[in-house]
């Protein structure tokens, strides 16, 4: 059995179904337990029993983290906690999510895995509090740094921009943080492959990798990409890619302070697994054309 936690979140839905190959698999939703609940968590792990756990559930709404501490450091740092210590005690495989969001954003260049850590917000260091447990339990778990996750369900940038787009005539966009939009399916798709290798060899493999698509863009220019990507499709819009503006960070201020460099290396997922991953652009246009499919049916 392979347990995957938040599968009504975007990256757990759509590992659903990359996963289904390898065995059986079950997502814990809401319904199934309120994940912030240590007993709650260990009646889960008991009653399944899963010989790996791919856990996609996190408090993943950064402003609000900034109010909501607690929360926050129950999700993102005491259950990944929880879960590699039972995973140790009971031989499990562990697969965990984590986020550009551990680092400062200082500078230009991508960040390696072993850069130092500094993260800015209360978001950014519960996840890291949560990366740092799994590593310390020692069990050769898999920690995938991503970043900008999107995708044609959930809640998410390119869904936000499509909305605004069909509403307004004129939108400004932030234009000076820099990373790479990474859609859901990508990360799950790696997951399985990775995670199939882990299952026939598990002392490959172990450690924290980055996983975002190739690229790099900013925020202002990745919503001109969904704009006019959607426009290529048919898609009526009020607006047009050239009618978004780019603003500085400073004029959109928010209560979680945001990295403005989230640019990844992904050269070392790419050695382990043998792959070259897309670029943000040609991954943008298939989950435009899921989200057509989507809305249309
Ligand atoms: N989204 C991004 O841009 C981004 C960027 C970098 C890294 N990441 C990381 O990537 C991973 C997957 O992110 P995602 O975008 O797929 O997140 P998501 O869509 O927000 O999904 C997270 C899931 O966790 C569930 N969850 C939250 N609190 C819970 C609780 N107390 N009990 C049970 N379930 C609970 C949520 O349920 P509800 O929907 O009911 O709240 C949701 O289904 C996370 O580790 C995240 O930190 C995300």
């Amino acid at each position: 059995m392979i347990l995957v936690t938040g599968s009504d979140g975007q990256v757990g839905y759509a590992l659903l179904k990359t996963l289904a190959p390898l065995g059986a698999v079950k997502g814990l939703t809401r319904a199934d337990g309120d994940l912030a609940n240590a007993e709650e968590v260990a009646a889960l792990l008991d009653k399944y029993q899963p010989r790996c756990i791919v856990n996609a559930a996190a408090y993943t709404a950064v402003d609000q983290a900034e109010s909501h501490p607690d929360t926050a450091q129950a999700l993102n740092a005491q259950l990944p906690a929880q879960l590699a210590t039972w995973a140790k005690e009971n031989g499990a495989l562990l697969v965990h999510y984590s986020t550009d969001y551990v680092y400062d954003g200082s500078g230009d260049q991508p960040w390696q895995e072993d850069a130092p850590t500094g993260p800015l917000s209360v978001y950014g260091k519960t996840k890291l509090a949560g990366d740092e447990a799994v590593l310390a339990a020692g069990i050769g778990a898999i920690i995938f740094r991503t970043s900008w996750v999107y995708g044609a369900r959930g809640r998410n940038f390119m869904l936000t921009m499509l909305k605004l787009a069909s509403e307004r005539d004129q939108l400004s966009v932030v234009s000076d943080q820099w990373g790479t939009p990474t859609p859901a399916w990508m990360i799950a798709e790696v997951t399985a492959i990775a995670l199939r290798e882990k299952l026939g060899n598990a002392k490959a493999l172990a450690g924290v990798y980055h996983l975002t698509c190739r690229g790099e863009t900013t925020w202002c220019d990745f919503s001109r990409a969904i704009i006019s990507g959607a426009g290529d499709l048919g898609v009526p819009l009020n607006m047009s890619a050239d009618q978004v503006s780019p603003i500085p960070t400073a004029e959109y201020p928010a209560p979680a302070p945001r990295p403005l460099n989230s640019r990844l290396s992904v050269t070392r997922v790419e050695q382990a697994l043998g792959l070259e991953l897309p670029d943000w652009r040609y991954a943008l246009q298939l989950t435009l054309r899921d989200w057509v499919e989507f809305r249309n049916n």
